[in-house]
């Protein structure tokens, strides 16, 4: 078995229009981000199925671990305020305590499994658009390639 990543890398001004509100609805978000203590800021947007938009950023905590990542906060407002809409696409942004950066940012290994299960739910694929603020943009067609050999709802049926 190969299994290949197939990321497109695309110029920032060669993003499509729909694409790129998306990817602004996320960039627009992250001064919205929950991040006293890593000063890393990251927010996602989503579009349901039924085009609306839901953003979601990361929420640290003073007890660490409490602290959510973006993606994650997104899908479950997204789930909470339209059940059952299936999530077309998610646009994550972020921005370093550095400043504005120039590569994209995939997401974490907790947000990976946490795609998959919307991937699982919806059945239908959920695309990736990762930008930094500045620089190309990463297209991903299906998030639930970011996580081959996934553990999901049918293993445990066994
Ligand atoms: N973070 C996200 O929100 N999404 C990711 O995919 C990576 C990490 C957040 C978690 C934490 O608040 C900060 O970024 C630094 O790890």
């Amino acid at each position: 078995m190969k299994l290949e990543l197939l990321l497109d890398e695309v110029p920032r001004h060669a993003v499509d229009p729909a694409r790129r509100a998306l990817l602004d609805a996320a960039l627009a978000a992250l001064d919205q981000a929950h991040a006293p203590y890593s000063g890393f800021r990251v927010a996602a947007a989503v579009r349901l199925a039924n085009d609306t938009v839901v953003v979601g950023t990361n929420q640290e905590n003073a007890s660490y671990p409490v602290g959510i990542c973006a993606e994650r906060v997104a899908l479950s407002a997204a789930s909470s305020i339209a059940p059952g809409e299936a999530v077309t696409a998610m646009a994550v942004a972020y921005r370093p305590p550095s400043g504005p950066a120039k590569v994209p940012l995939a997401p974490c290994g907790m947000c990976r499994q946490a795609l998959m299960e919307q991937h699982a739910r919806q059945q239908s694929p959920l695309e990736l658009i990762m930008a930094a603020e500045e620089g190309d943009v990463w297209l991903l067609a299906d998030a639930r390639d970011l996580l081959p050999l996934a553990f999901t709802p049918s293993d445990l049926r066994g």
